[in-house]
């Protein structure tokens, strides 16, 4: 049946490219007063944008976003040009939404999501339940009577996904259950509810949107000595219980100085999508040392083969960066590691990067190797999007954007991402 589809699709993709560019022509110019195409050709990875890359590829790549980010020119237009997902930093964290008892705060999510939802981009929900207790509100650590503290996640949980219901469908339902350094589990007051307390989060947030992605997500399983290990064996033990799990978010917070063995961080990618779970990178930054001449040129290193890592592996679905610029990295304010800590793809002028280009080039190398395409345009030195109309919409324009369609619909008739391997 999958052999069958695949011989089909590009007959069939190729009807409805031809379909979909006329609609897109006939609709667009009314929504939006011109219609938009891309100009990118993955052989010339200086034509894409990091959006255009990911989307071809059939992945999310992500960035944060804060309300007050999204009225900032220079994040909000690399936000929206470069990444299709945005997670909020903090917006609808517990510390966040309902710092004292019963008074909701949503305003700064809702203004993510608005911004998120202006620009096409799907939300990743980040966290309904955070097992860490110096980010639990004291209220919250406070309660002592594990049924007080149970009816306290319930609501949380059922107040913030039914707030969001229809604009956020994917969530981190539990954020770092285990111990930041260590194996074990977190020392976490919500540990306090018993054995089962994951499970019964995840119960709950099925049953209050059955259609959203539920997520586990952790923290340093890709350098913390035996945590992926524990991470996995925490998973599968959810997974024999019948717990609705939908993929496991590796946050990938790197060290400075701690080159990326790709082997075993693809293997431990492969563990989960080997339990049939989703996977992704969902808070990605790679801090330098401040001191290092080099430092750049091997940041780009790293961010190319964590992107190569999940474009490997079949079910590793989104790579969302901790941050856009290094101006505003979470790292510098954490006082662990010497300052500036640099570690994100635009620099604080929110200039690309060499980290950009590498992940840029990542993106577009499988893209090339399954169909390498002519480039006759003409060369361009930096990324851009192109506005055209029906009318001034050339030839090239057209091939490229029928290549995008067929090479969407392959991935999708096919049930599977265009990969060399495949
Ligand atoms: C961080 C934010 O970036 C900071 O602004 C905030 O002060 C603390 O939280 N793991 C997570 C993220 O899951 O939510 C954290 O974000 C970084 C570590």
């Amino acid at each position: 049946m999958i052999r069958t589809t695949q011989r089909l699709a590009p007959v069939l993709g190729m009807v409805l490219c031809a379909l979909l560019s006329m609609t897109a022509a006939m609709i667009s110019p009314a929504r939006s007063g011109a219609v938009t195409a891309s100009s990118c050709v993955p052989a010339r990875p200086t034509s894409c944008t990091l959006r255009e890359l990911a989307t071809l590829n059939g992945i999310r790549i992500g960035a944060t976003a804060e309300a007050s980010e999204t009225t900032d020119a220079d994040h909000a237009g690399t936000l929206v040009r470069e990444f299709d997902s945005v997670t909020p930093e903090n917006a609808m964290k517990w510390y966040a939404t309902q710092a004292d008892p019963g008074v909701w705060t949503f305003t700064d999510a809702d203004t993510v999501v608005a911004h998120a939802a202006a620009h096409d981009m799907e939300v990743r929900g980040h966290t309904l339940v955070w097992a860490q207790d110096s980010y639990t509100p004291a209220w919250v650590r406070a309660i002592s009577d594990p049924a007080v503290l149970r009816a306290a996640v319930e609501t949380q949980i059922t107040t913030t996904m039914n707030h969001f219901r229809g604009s956020v469908h994917r969530w981190d339902v539990v954020n770092e259950p285990l111990a930041s350094l260590g194996t074990g589990r977190s020392t976490s007051v919500f540990w306090s509810l018993g054995d089962d307390w994951i499970a019964e989060a995840f119960a709950l947030a099925h049953s209050i949107d059955p259609t959203a992605e539920l997520w586990l997500n952790e923290y340093g399983s890709d350098w913390v000595p035996g945590k992926h290990e524990a991470l996995v064996a925490l998973v599968r033990e959810l997974i024999d219980r019948g717990v609705p799990i939908d993929g496991v978010g590796l946050q990938t917070h790197r060290l400075p100085g701690d080159p990326l063995d790709a082997a075993r961080f693809t293997a431990q990618l492969t563990d989960f999508t080997s339990l049939g779970l989703q996977v992704a990178i969902t808070e990605l930054d790679v801090p330098v040392s401040p001191t290092d001449p080099d430092a750049f040129a091997r940041q780009a290193v790293e961010y190319g083969a964590i992107t190569a890592a999940c474009l490997s592996v079949r079910g590793c679905a989104e790579i969302t960066i901790w941050g856009v610029s290094d101006g505003s990295t979470w790292l510098d304010a954490l006082g662990v590691f010497p300052t500036p800590t640099r570690p994100l793809l635009f620099d604080t002028a929110f200039q690309p990067k060499p980290a950009y280009e590498a992940v840029r080039a990542a993106l577009a190398a499988p893209l090339v190797a399954a169909s390498p395409v002519v480039d006759t345009s003409p060369p361009t030195s930096s990324p851009e999007i192109l506005p055209i109309t029906g009318a001034e919409t050339t030839a090239a324009a057209t091939v490229a954007f029928l290549l995008i369609g067929l090479g969407l619909l392959l991935r999708r008739s096919a049930g599977h991402r265009m990969r060399p391997s495949d």
